[in-house]
């Protein structure tokens, strides 16, 4: 079984450019490292979409964090998720950097909620960008060991009997 290495880059939609280019440049002191420009097109299967710009912001490890400007009329779609539930976790090295961003970021006008102790593992901050995207800035102090896999298998096999005898 081939195990995907690392995540390339992840991709979220902009409705205002300048505002996330501000954001991830200045901010958080992301690269704008490449892009890609594609006219109106319908796809093999028969969808129409808009034209838009597809920009890469690289952090400090390499990968991606992406964005679609769509020009034109399109249907928007809700996720019709719990708000705090999807957000984009990344990492740094210290708890100096933690703090270092926490501040590059209030200086940048951002609201900034923590850091949250995470049971000593990861020490988070909490933010969104102008997309709405919810961002953590994490620093986790030590790798996922064997006892964590343990206490996950645990974990996730008595949430899934909970569950299903309703008592969450
Ligand atoms: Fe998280």
């Amino acid at each position: 079984m081939v195990t995907p290495a690392a995540m390339n880059h992840i991709a979220y939609q902009t409705t205002d450019l300048a505002a996330t280019h501000a954001f991830w440049t200045k901010a958080l002191g992301a690269r704008l490292a490449g892009a890609v420009r594609q006219d109106a097109a319908i796809t093999s299967s028969g969808e129409s979409m808009n034209p838009f710009l597809h920009v890469f912001y690289e952090l400090a490890g390499g990968e991606c964090i992406a964005f679609f400007d769509v020009a034109g009329e399109y249907q928007a779609k809700d996720d019709g998720l719990e708000w705090w539930a999807k957000h984009l976790a990344l990492s740094v090295s210290s708890q100096e950097e933690l703090a270092a961003v926490a501040q590059q970021l209030r200086d940048h006008g951002v609201e900034v909620r923590g850091p949250v102790d995470h049971d000593g593992l990861w020490y988070s901050v909490y933010c969104f960008d102008p997309n709405g995207v919810h961002l953590e800035i994490t620093h986790q102090t030590r790798p996922l060991g064997e006892p964590d896999a343990i206490e996950a298998r645990s974990l996730y096999d008595t949430w899934l009997a909970d569950r299903a005898a309703e008592r969450v």
